[in-house]
């Protein structure tokens, strides 16, 4: 792990901030339900940081199904439609362990903070959450070309920031965010388990394990 100080730090949302994995994958299962085929949460693994268009072609690849190209808009956009009735109730109380404080800590210490999520409900999502003001700048996931693990989203947030991509550290659940963020030329920081996120720099179960001491416009992480 660098243990230079970053300027800014760049965080994915779903399994990072919140935890939305869940109905992203009651939305999967039941379109999946729908198609006749099982859907497990193992399975759902797989579509973690993954575009929706993405997620569905994984989707049909588990339960062998071929649909027309036409039809994939129509059930991703099935799926989305039934996500979003699930974020009805969204509120801050979905925030996971150690979220609100860890933003709390840079927006006091001066640190610019972006989100960078491949989800296009994120502004919706962070708004129910009541984190939005806490962004300085928040990715349009619908202008990024290349999803993660390619580069483009956090290069983007960096860019929005005005901050060098080697000065930011990101924060990340999905396998393919980390290889998005080492691609950009960032540390990655991974929220999980090791064996879920070998290529991680560091590993924390969530943001409440890590330790962010700010001083002078400047973030040094540690473990707690
Ligand atoms: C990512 C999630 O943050 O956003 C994926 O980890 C999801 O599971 C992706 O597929 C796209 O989200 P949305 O809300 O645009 O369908
Ligand atoms: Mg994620």
């Amino acid at each position: 792990m660098q243990q230079t100080p970053f300027r800014a730090a760049i965080f994915d949302l779903d399994g990072v901030l919140v935890d939305t994995a869940k109905y992203h994958y009651r939305a999967w299962k039941r379109l999946a339900d729908q198609l006749g085929f099982d859907f497990s949460e193992h399975d759902n693994e797989r579509l973690k940081g993954v575009s929706r268009m993405r997620s569905l072609e994984i989707l049909l690849e588990i339960g062998n199904v071929t649909v027309l190209e036409s039809e994939k808009p129509v059930l991703a956009d099935r799926k989305n439609r039934w996500y979003v009735e699930l974020l009805g109730t969204l509120d801050p109380s979905a925030l996971l362990p150690g979220a609100l404080a860890c933003l709390g800590a840079l927006g006091d210490g001066g640190i610019p903070v972006a989100l960078a999520s491949a989800s296009k409900n994120a502004g919706m999502v962070i708004e129910k959450l009541k984190i939005a003001p806490l962004f300085r700048y928040v990715v349009d996931a619908a202008t990024i070309a290349n999803a993660k693990p390619s580069p483009d989203i956090f290069l983007d947030a960096a860019r929005g920031l005005g901050v060098d991509p080697q000065s930011a550290v990101v924060f990340e659940d999905a396998p393919a965010g980390i290889d998005a963020a080492h691609a950009a030329g960032m540390i990655a920081v991974g929220i999980g388990t090791a064996e879920a996120l070998p290529a991680a720099d560091m590993i924390a179960a969530d943001l409440s394990r890590l330790d962010f001491r700010c001083a002078g416009g400047t973030l040094v992480l540690g473990l707690l």
